[in-house]
């Protein structure tokens, strides 16, 4: 978008209401021509502008697009977005994102694209990444722990992503171990981390974040092993892609600052609340054949499942499926 348009929005932004051809030519200063050529270009990019003789124009609505503008206008973190790199279609943002952090991009780069042709999943899956309605993101973070430790920002990422569905909308997200986000049982989020590191530390972790927002049930992949849904078809409407990632970006920082500053311990505690599993018995089973059966009793630093079985003692749990009874 050209620097002038993007100045444009940022008045309307600020002013709200109608904004004289004036009183833009003259902040921008730029001809009156001039700023008509913007918004014409604006509206050619979807925002959807009214024009009002003798009062000016007003911006009435913006379009779901993900780019930087829309993100930062309602962006409030610290280190998350201290660089954005916005993409129409790769790979998979997390190869982008591993990439750029091993040229040595900053903490907070974060790495956004419309569509995805080989969506990365946990375990080599793929993930559906259509093109206009989700949201796929990574982010580089450069955290000061040791490699065992990393796991804990994948549970941090677990949390955020169940804020911002909080925050942005009326619905009430669950984590099942060890990273997916549910609602009502159906999958709608999924985490993939990825670590560079020495046995001594770690260099960055790449968080990858995938939200399905606004995808259709016949986008869906046919062959999926477990329930799956999106926002939008919980919600019955769609929701706002740039200021879902705002809200998400923000939780992410405020997580992370405390990260830093107090450790696992509030991420943990909060993961542990949002737990599907949260006071339940449940079932861990490896490969459809039953493994252990207790009562839920939080994860470790390292990540594992704990499960209490009684006299038999507290059990650690490192893969598995998990069914909460
Ligand atoms: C899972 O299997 O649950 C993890 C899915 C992770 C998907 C996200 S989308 C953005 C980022 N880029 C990828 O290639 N994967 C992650």
């Amino acid at each position: 978008m050209h620097h002038r348009a993007s100045a444009i929005l940022r008045l309307f932004r600020q002013e709200g209401g109608f904004l004289s051809g004036e009183v833009i030519s003259r902040e921008l200063n730029v001809s009156r021509t001039a700023v008509w050529k913007h918004i014409s270009a604006l509206r050619q990019a979807g925002y959807v502008i009214e024009a009002v003789p003798s009062r000016g124009y007003q911006l009435l609505s913006a379009p779901d697009v993900l780019n930087v503008e829309e993100i930062e206008a309602h962006l409030k973190a610290v280190v998350m977005g201290r660089r954005f790199v916005c993409l129409a279609d790769t790979a998979s943002t997390n190869v982008d994102a591993f990439r750029l952090a091993e040229q040595g991009a900053v903490e907070g780069t974060v790495v956004l694209a419309d569509s995805q042709s080989s969506g990365k999943g946990r375990m080599g899956r793929i993930w559906a990444s259509p093109a206009g309605v989700n949201f796929y993101c990574s982010v580089v973070l450069r955290p000061s722990v040791m490699p065992y430790e990393a796991p804990q920002l994948t549970f941090l990422s677990a949390v955020a992503v169940a804020r911002a569905i909080e925050l942005a909308t009326e619905l009430r997200p669950q984590i099942k171990w060890p990273n997916d986000v549910l609602i009502d049982g159906k999958k709608v989020a999924g985490l993939l981390n990825e670590m560079s590191a020495e046995t001594d530390g770690v260099n960055f972790v790449i968080l990858g974040i995938g939200v399905n927002l606004n995808m259709s049930a016949d986008q869906f992949p046919s062959d999926l092993r477990h329930p799956a849904t999106s926002l939008r078809l919980e919600l019955g409407r769609p929701v706002a892609r740039a200021r879902f990632a705002a809200v998400l970006l923000n939780e992410l920082d405020r997580l992370y600052d405390s990260f830093r500053s107090q450790g696992f311990g509030p991420v943990r505690e909060e993961w542990q609340q949002r737990c599907n599993a949260h006071g339940r018995e449940l079932v861990v089973s490896d490969g459809g054949r039953e493994t252990v059966r207790g009562l839920f009793a939080g994860i470790d630093g390292d990540g594992a499942l704990l499960v209490d079985r009684g006299d038999a003692g507290v059990e650690r749990i490192l893969s598995g499926d998990v069914r909460v009874l």
